[in-house]
């Protein structure tokens, strides 16, 4: 055949941070299923199992049109042989008889509605399910003991599994800008988290906060929560020092600057007459929304900012790239190279893509 004739082959490369994957693609139908497979391998503490679905869903995602038939996808990188005959089943028949049970399987919509509550993991969901509780109500009902969070949780459910709107979340960051540079009128605040991306709703509203002059961001977060808390913003929250488990493969993180590094989980309190004027009096004026704030030294600021933009599995490839082909380790405060044993200084997201040896991808096209 002519060579306009010959259909494309398309080269996908097999990390995901190696890919631009848009918001919008073509092929929901099957990466929905296939992420309701991973969804219930996390539920069963089945880490690996949930990575290879996500790393097959993604994979979709990336795909300039919708799959067809399965012989598209024989060169295609990450697609393993039970995820294969997943999408073989949908392409033929419409639906998988293993999402279709599993989505209707009592045990996952139990611990989906219990993982669905604030501060409840999976740990704790799966003991309360094998007691044989299945909602929030059911947890209220049986007078589980719940701390601070999980009450929170269970009295905003409804609020908090609403999805947060694009408007709601720009009249966050309005509060969120005022309360920040009443208390430091230099700081930079960014909006990270899914929203970066381009997303349209979201289950929160990330910002990540700084200041040009390291150092002047220390003992920021107190001080920004008293703010919000003196203006009755606050429905619940806690600051805490970043505890998450970085890379084990790599000391990743400057010693130096570990108690700087602060994140505070919070529910705000948004009058809704701000974004809804025509609210009738006796309706809620307000409700609730998840809201992350995380405040980071100047020098960690860009890793900060490619750290908390996400997605959670373009996040995960980055480091996996990082380590197994470059001999490196990256967190959302720094880049070791375990080869010249020395951190790797950058002050923008393209520095540190070029450091890794990667094509730089941006916000909107990160959402893999
Ligand atoms: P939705 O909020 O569900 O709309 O999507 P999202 O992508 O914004 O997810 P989320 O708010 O959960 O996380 C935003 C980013 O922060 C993701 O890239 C996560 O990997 C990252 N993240 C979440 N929790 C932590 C944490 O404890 N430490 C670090 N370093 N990153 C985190
Ligand atoms: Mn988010
Ligand atoms: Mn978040």
């Amino acid at each position: 055949p002519k060579p306009s004739e010959v259909t494309p082959v398309i080269r996908m490369k097999s990390y995901a941070c190696q890919r631009r994957t848009p918001l919008k693609h073509h092929n929901s139908f099957l990466t929905e299923a296939l992420e309701i497979l991973a969804e219930n391998a996390e539920f069963s503490e089945n880490e690996g199992r949930s990575v290879a679905f996500r790393r097959s869903a993604s994979v979709l995602k990336a795909l300039p049109h919708a799959v067809r038939t399965i012989d598209e996808l024989k060169d295609l990188p990450c697609l393993g042989e039970h995820s294969l005959s997943v999408i073989k089943e949908i392409l033929e028949d419409g639906t998988s008889r293993e999402v279709e049970s599993t989505r209707q399987s009592e045990q996952f919509q139990a611990m989906k509605a219990l993982t669905g509550v604030f501060g409840v993991g999976v740990k704790t969901a799966d003991r309360w399910v094998r007691e044989g509780l299945r909602s929030p109500l059911d947890l209220v009902d049986t007078g589980q003991k719940l701390n601070h969070a999980q009450q929170a949780g269970v009295q905003y459910y409804k609020d908090l599994n609403t999805p947060v709107t694009r408007k709601e979340a720009m009249v966050i960051s309005v509060i969120v800008e005022k309360a920040v540079k009443a208390l430091l009128p230099e700081a930079i605040i960014t909006l990270t988290g899914g929203f970066r991306r381009g997303k349209e709703v979201g289950h929160d509203v990330d910002f990540l906060i700084t200041h040009p002059e390291e150092g002047a961001e220390e003992k920021l977060m107190p001080k920004i929560v008293n703010w919000l808390e003196d203006q009755g913003l606050l429905l619940y929250q806690k600051t805490t020092r970043n505890s998450y488990l970085e890379s084990k493969d790599g000391p990743a993180r400057p010693p130096s600057n570990m108690d700087r590094f602060e994140r505070c989980f919070s529910i705000f309190k948004l009058e809704q007459s701000k974004i809804d004027s025509n609210a009738h009096a006796e309706a809620s004026s307000w409700r609730a929304i998840r809201v992350d704030l995380v405040v980071s030294p100047y020098s960690q600021f860009a890793f900060a900012t490619l750290g908390w933009t996400g997605s959670k599995l373009f996040e995960r490839e980055l480091r996996r790239w990082a380590g197994q082909e470059k001999g490196m380790s990256l967190s959302s405060h720094a880049l070791y190279d375990s080869k010249k044993k020395c951190y790797l200084q950058a002050s923008s997201e393209e520095e540190i893509f070029t450091h890794l040896g990667l094509e730089y991808i941006p916000p909107s096209e990160r959402n893999a």
